[in-house]
């Protein structure tokens, strides 16, 4: 589809922020000289609530030329416009495991960003899969935060490149909804390191403009006011040179949270719409009396108009607001700009590589010209209400593409699998008959007797905590299928031997009462795939796309399989309800290995129309000169180390634990900024490769994965995802694929030593289809 597409622009530098932003603070710095405090107080105060056209105002500064700041949601295309591209959710291109399509959707929703005039995009958002019923889960990319760390920089490169400054979100530990702006989430150090701030690391690293601190509590203090988070983690121990806004009304002082870090107040208003603000002329008097040090002003200034000058956003060329979110039908304020360009053609593309085959039994798929079919289930076809018929989507009717909450955009058109097959039949000579209402199983049952296909579609959704969709606040109250789906599909497999099921869901759901049933031949996963939604699906369904999308999150044979799930506590009964990271390390396919839980579908998972077959591993250690039985060696040039071959074992002796570069010593303030972004700690080091043969006949993509064993004494769970390919095939063709690791790649936070170590002994080195693929290939190492 995509002519004129950009690959992802791997050649950049991705360790330490780039030196672009010295030019750009320094810019700043210059710019600032003259301001008062009250005009330097004013950058860093929204206008309050529905103060300004924009989710998110900062006010011009007409003395000093500045035009002011425009921030708008959301992850999955602009808010509360129109002309806009409603894109596949966030876990949908986690889905696809492919780097290029994931910069691809960012600089695409970049370009409608700034054509709409809006400076600021409040995306990505990175939050964890910890809870497979967490109501934002689907904003996010998946269970793993090497998937969505990869997810988050390709999105960031993409933004940015596009002119727009991206804001990752949510900073940190906001995993539910339940409780969401009083629940205190307790995480260990090493935890925190390892899994939820990585995905912030790698925004960091890729130079992102902004982050978004959240509204829960981090070991019993507020995120936006949280020292050791904000200055301590994000700014000296990332190096990040951008600046820290507050979600909405997350920020609960003014004092502390100016001096723990905090850069931004969003929306500027204490409530919304009191016109209150705990900065504004609060934040000036702190100055004025030295409560809150100058400087400390002048850096928050200086970090939002670094921001702005990295993005060249001072050119002359950024377009003007031209819409109006608070009030998107007034005449005045709309100039209606269609920035959609053809980006429709990514989101069809992105939606059919997200979407993953989970069964196939005797080749089912791809359908080859059926002469009679059925479509049974709602989700199959339009809502009654059009597309946008719930205000931030918050409903449920008709096919799933997208869950609700400020994650949304609106839809400019919603092409459902209904129309899409309609026109697929007509080219066929199909004949289509349907049945749409969920709950009259038995009529379900008359209209699939005697067809030679039977779709079903089903659907689950969820969102942000403030809508309620049939008694779900934003998280799900469980994980079933919704609207009935388990009895529908079990009625229609009970009268057709060719019945197919096609799931649009923000999260995992429980299969158990028919997966194995042996009519139903087919089970397609689409996730959200946005607007094209109908026509992704038809490219899968019928072979003009082969899938390669895999599951992002893990699919358990039922909910109390997972490491962690939502406790539904109320906030009248425990004021700050506690949310236990307990799982540590194991969150999603880590839980399951390390506890020998068989899931349904493990994380990685993923069929295709052909097979593939993986040989030949071999690594290479970049240049440290020595092998793995410790001997110097005397070479500089990355060379291949070991013999090609499956399962190679190398000694471990003197193989000692290292410390990398990276740690946070901090309170000896000199030279440790940015210990942890530092290149000796992030370039790459070794580099593995592994053939790939597609052995079956049709052209196809495949998705090798690498994971890494750590030693028994590292304490970590027994395989975690480290880089991922996607690589398109023809029947019977080989290419090597190439993974790399950096030291950081390799290493433990040690939370005593407070730095990166590399664990002492063999390591694993895994390439599989999945992260519980048997037929995996493997190497093992020592790295030091
Ligand atoms: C609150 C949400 O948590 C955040 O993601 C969003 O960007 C803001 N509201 C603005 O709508």
């Amino acid at each position: 589809y995509l002519s004129n597409w950009v690959p992802a622009p791997f050649n950049r530098t991705y360790y330490n922020p780039s030196s672009k932003w010295d030019e750009a603070h320094r810019k700043a710095a210059n710019y600032l000289k003259n301001w008062t405090i009250e005009e330097k107080v004013q950058l860093t105060t929204g206008l309050g609530w529905e103060q300004g056209r924009c989710v998110g105002n900062i006010g011009p500064v007409p003395q000093h030329g500045f035009p002011g700041l425009c921030l708008m949601d959301a992850p999955t295309g602009i808010r509360l416009t129109d002309f806009n591209t409603a894109f596949p959710a966030g876990v949908n291109v986690a889905s696809t495991f492919d780097k290029d399509l994931m910069y691809a959707r960012g600089l695409a929703m970049g370009q409608e960003f700034r054509g709409k005039g809006a400076n600021i995009a409040l995306g990505p958002m990175t939050n964890m899969y910890r809870v497979p019923a967490g109501g934002r889960n689907w904003e996010g990319f998946g269970a793993d935060p090497y998937l969505s760390g990869w997810a988050t920089q390709m999105t960031v490169w993409g933004l940015q490149d596009a002119g727009v400054q991206a804001t990752v979100k949510h900073y940190i530990a906001n995993e539910q909804e339940r409780n969401r702006t009083t629940s205190n989430s307790q995480i260990t150090d090493r935890t925190m390191r390892e899994i939820y701030s990585h995905p912030f690391l790698k925004a960091v690293q890729a130079d992102v403009a902004s982050v978004m601190c959240s509204y829960n509590l981090l070991n019993g203090t507020w995120a936006c006011e949280n020292s050791e988070l904000l200055n301590g983690i994000l700014k000296e121990d990332f190096g990040f040179k951008g600046y820290i806004m507050s979600d909405w009304n997350a920020q609960h002082t003014g004092v502390l949270s100016a001096n723990a870090g905090l850069d931004m107040t969003m929306p500027g208003d204490i409530e919304q719409k009191s016109l209150t603000s705990y900065w504004g002329k609060n934040l000036t008097q702190a100055v004025q009396n030295g409560s809150v040090p100058l400087e400390r002003l002048d850096d928050m200034a200086q970090r939002i108009m670094a921001s702005f000058f990295l993005l060249h956003q001072d050119n002359g060329t950024f377009p003007e607001v031209n819409f109006d979110a608070s009030r998107p039908r007034s005449i005045t304020n709309n100039s209606h700009v269609d920035v959609r360009d053809d980006h429709w053609k990514l989101v069809q593309h992105i939606g059919a590589s997200s979407t993953v085959l989970l069964k196939n039994v005797n080749n089912t798929l791809p359908l080859k010209a059926p002469r009679k079919m059925t479509l049974i289930g709602s989700d199959l076809a339009p809502s009654y209400k059009g597309p946008n018929g719930y205000s931030d989507r918050g409903g449920d009717e008709g096919t799933l593409a997208m869950g609700w909450g400020s994650g949304t955009c609106n839809f400019p058109y919603l092409v459902d699998p209904l129309e899409a097959i309609s026109l697929q039949a007509r080219k066929d000579g199909t004949t289509l008959d349907w049945w749409f209402n969920d709950f009259d199983t038995g009529s379900a049952q008359y209209w699939a007797t005697g067809y030679d296909v039977a779709l079903v579609g089903i659907n689950s959704d969820s969102g942000e905590g403030y809508i309620t969709v049939d008694g779900n606040e934003g998280d799900r109250n469980n994980i079933t299928a919704w609207h009935n789906g388990d009895e529908l599909v079990k009625a229609v497999a009970g009268v057709n031997n060719n019945t197919i099921v096609i799931i649009h869901s923000v999260g995992p759901i429980i299969m158990e009462d028919w997966i194995d049933h042996p009519n139903i031949t087919a089970v397609l996963w689409a996730g959200l795939p946005g607007q094209e939604s109908g026509n992704s699906l038809v490219d899968v369904l019928y072979g003009s796309y082969n899938p390669s999308g895999r599951l992002p999150y893990t699919i358990a044979k039922k909910q109390s399989d997972y490491p962690a799930n939502i406790d539904y506590v109320n906030t009248d009964v425990i004021p700050h309800p506690p949310v236990e990271y307990k799982e540590d390390l194991n969150i999603d396919y880590r839980h399951f290995l390390s506890k020998n839980i068989t899931p349904r579908y493990e994380f990685g998972y993923g069929l295709s129309y052909t097979t593939f077959d993986y040989s030949n591993i071999n690594m290479w250690c970049h240049d440290d000169g020595v092998d793995q039985g410790g001997n110097k060696r005397d070479f500089v040039e990355e060379r291949d180390v070991p013999s090609s071959s499956t399962n190679t074992t190398y000694p471990s002796a003197n193989c000692n634990t290292t410390s990398p570069d990276g740690g946070s010593t901090r309170g000896n303030s000199t030279g440790k900024l940015g210990s942890f972004t530092l290149k000796s700690l992030h370039r790459t080091r070794w580099t593995i490769s592994v053939d790939v043969t597609n052995t079956g006949n049709v052209l196809g993509c495949d998705i090798p994965q690498l994971y890494l064993g750590y030693p028994p004494e590292a304490g970590e769970p027994p395989k975690v995802l480290r880089d991922f390919n996607r690589i398109q095939l023809e029947p019977g063709a080989t290419k090597t694929v190439t993974f790399e690791l950096s030291r950081y790649d390799v290493s433990i936070w040690d939370v005593v030593k407070q730095r990166w170590v590399i664990p002492n002994g063999d390591f694993t080195i895994e390439v599989g289809r999945s992260s519980m693929d048997e037929k995996s290939i493997k190497t093992y190492w020592c790295f030091r």
